[in-house]
């Protein structure tokens, strides 16, 4: 496995391979690596000749004030996983590498990004799609592999490559969770142990939608109350947003019918996590 912060050498090496007809996917990630990046990463590898993960902690994607001095880092830890998944190649560049000295282009879409956590992270959308339109010119793999634990992010990639005739083929991965339930996340690391057993009610209020909607419950507002509920039983919780949306246009729904997103944005002390069901 090599490690490479070179555009050039990293789309040189994926151009040869794809010369030499060997599939090749793209996975890409923030770093500070688990179980639900490698789960994208062992995916890739089993549908795919080669694999590339790219390890970036994309400034443009954080609003000022949010955490991207402190996201946590490390890149020695991170190839030890990406090693033991079967990775070829580690596309780890500077932000020199990726932003040059006056760079002003970006990527951006009307409609999806508006709602869920671009409501409250007004930049954060344009600056994914920025860097993803980037990686994939920068490593032109036939797949790419997201995790459905960002659903809206999921949509808005989805869409972006049709839109813009990207060549790739998005393939969308389940959420995988922590023992209790808690959705795995790089920023799990921020909580403290009594948030950490606390950040479970993410989960639960979800498990409880979930219960209303199986036993027939249609009606939005009322699935929306009952997790509001769930949520407000934790005293170290403080809702962002709880949604429910259609996973087609992000756009909310009265009815619980078609493919629906159920998302939910959750401060546990001062560390937002975000979870949801998409019911298809
Ligand atoms: P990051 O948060 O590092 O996540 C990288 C990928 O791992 C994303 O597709 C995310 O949905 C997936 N992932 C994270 N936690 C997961 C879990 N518990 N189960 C399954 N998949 C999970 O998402 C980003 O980075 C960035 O926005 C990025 C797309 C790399 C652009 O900078």
């Amino acid at each position: 496995m090599k490690i490479s912060g070179s555009i050039k050498e990293t789309r040189d090496q994926v151009k040869e391979w794809k010369n030499q007809g060997l599939s090749v996917a793209l996975v890409p990630t923030m770093g500070y690596l688990h179980d639900g990046h490698k789960s994208l990463m062992e995916r890739a590898r089993k549908e795919n000749d080669k694999v590339v993960v790219s390890i970036f902690v994309n400034p443009m994607q954080f609003g000022p004030g949010e955490d991207y001095d402190s996201y946590p880092r490390d890149l020695e830890r991170d190839a030890g996983l990406c090693e033991e998944a079967g990775v070829d190649w580690i596309f780890h560049p500077e932000v020199e590498e990726m932003y040059g000295p006056n760079f002003c282009g970006y990527v951006d879409m009307h409609t999806l990004p508006e709602k869920l956590c671009g409501a409250s992270r007004p930049v954060h959308f344009r600056g994914v799609q920025t860097v993803v339109s980037k990686l994939f010119h920068i490593i032109p793999a036939q797949r790419a592999y997201f995790g459905q634990k960002d659903a809206q992010q999921l949509a808005i990639i989805r869409r972006m490559v049709i839109d813009l005739d990207f060549d790739i083929e998005i393939v969308g991965c389940p959420i995988v969770r922590e023992a209790d339930g808690l959705a795995k996340s790089s920023r799990n690391t921020y909580l403290s142990a009594e948030e950490r057993a606390q950040a479970v009610i993410l989960n639960q209020s979800l498990e409880v939608a979930m219960a209303l909607i199986e036993g027939g419950e249609t009606d939005a507002g009322k699935v929306k109350a009952a997790i509001t509920e769930k949520l407000n039983t934790c005293s170290a919780a403080r809702i962002d947003y709880v949604e429910i949306v259609s996973f087609d246009n992000i756009q909310p729904i009265q009815k619980v019918e078609g493919a629906v997103l159920i998302a939910i944005a959750v401060y546990i002390g001062t560390t937002r996590l975000i979870d949801n069901r998409i019911i298809l």
